[in-house]
């Protein structure tokens, strides 16, 4: 009997996944069966440890490099996927960074690097992805859909953040992005869901947690009371990309321990 959560002879490209929740989803897609494509921008050390990983686990993974902002390096990811594993089925946009600045020390620059990288190189991939849905045809005994594509948000496509207003931006964008996509191409069975991580244990926010008094501050927001870890976002990554959410279609799974709840409401207002 086939497993409900299997991506038995499915290919993934996981943006951004040399470290942090890419290196969780990339690991976790390849725990459920896919063939993973290990996308970086710059960590090549970083890349090939999470494809050693895979490869002594008993997966098949390959490390591509591209910054997801730059039309060219994504078509050439593209291309070396396909080259590769001869299709894509699912993609997880899941690159992103931050440059936090108050608003009035914001540079152009700094806006739109972030914008770039984790709303424009969202559209560049999502963009690739569909063309090769779209050339591949559907293939039943792998996937009733004809791809799946899940863009990894934040807490913060919903809570405002004050000093952050590059990356709340972003992540508004991608939630409006991920709905548009979704309602656009449901008809030709592929399916476009976004994860919102909330606190996750990752170099991104390394400063909110790894010191007791950080941590003990950040868990005032998470009523779960517990900081996440990758493996929380890999487990979400690989129900969306599976069959087992196969009428899921245009979600934002929030991951966040109960961050979206208002904590701050607990006994006030
Ligand atoms: C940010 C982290 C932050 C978390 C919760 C994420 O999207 O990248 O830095 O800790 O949201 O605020």
């Amino acid at each position: 009997m086939s497993q409900i959560n299997s991506l038995e002879g499915q290919v993934a490209l996981v943006t951004g996944s040399s470290s942090g929740i890419g290196a969780g989803v990339a690991l976790a897609l390849a725990q459920a069966g896919a063939k993973v494509v290990v996308n970086y921008a710059h960590s090549t050390k970083g890349a090939e440890k999470i494809v050693s990983k895979i490869v002594s686990l008993g997966g098949e993974a390959i490390a591509v490099q591209a910054d997801v902002s730059q039309e060219e390096q994504v078509k050439a990811m593209f291309h070396k996927a396909i080259t590769t594993y001869e299709t894509v089925d699912i993609l997880v946009n899941n690159a992103g960074l931050q440059k936090d600045f108050s608003l009035v020390d914001m540079s152009l620059e700094a806006w739109n690097k972030v914008i770039g990288i984790n709303l424009t190189g969202q559209f560049l991939c999502a963009r690739e992805a569909v063309k090769e849905f779209i050339r591949r045809g559907i293939v039943p005994e792998r996937s009733s859909a004809l791809g799946k594509i899940i863009c990894m948000s934040s807490v913060h496509e919903t809570i405002p953040w004050a000093g952050h207003c590059n990356y709340a931006a972003s992540k508004g964008g991608v939630m409006m992005l991920m709905k548009s996509m979704a309602q656009e191409l449901a008809p030709q069975k592929i399916r476009v869901n976004s994860i919102a991580p909330g606190a996750i244990k990752t170099p991104i926010n390394k400063e909110a947690w790894d010191t007791p008094e950080a941590e003990e501050k950040l868990l005032e927001l998470i009523p779960y009371k517990r900081v996440g870890e990758p493996d929380d976002i890999g487990k979400a990554a690989v129900w969306l990309a599976s069959d087992a959410s196969d009428y899921v279609n245009g979600l934002t799974l929030f991951v966040d321990g109960g961050m979206t709840l208002y904590p701050g409401f607990a006994g006030n207002g």
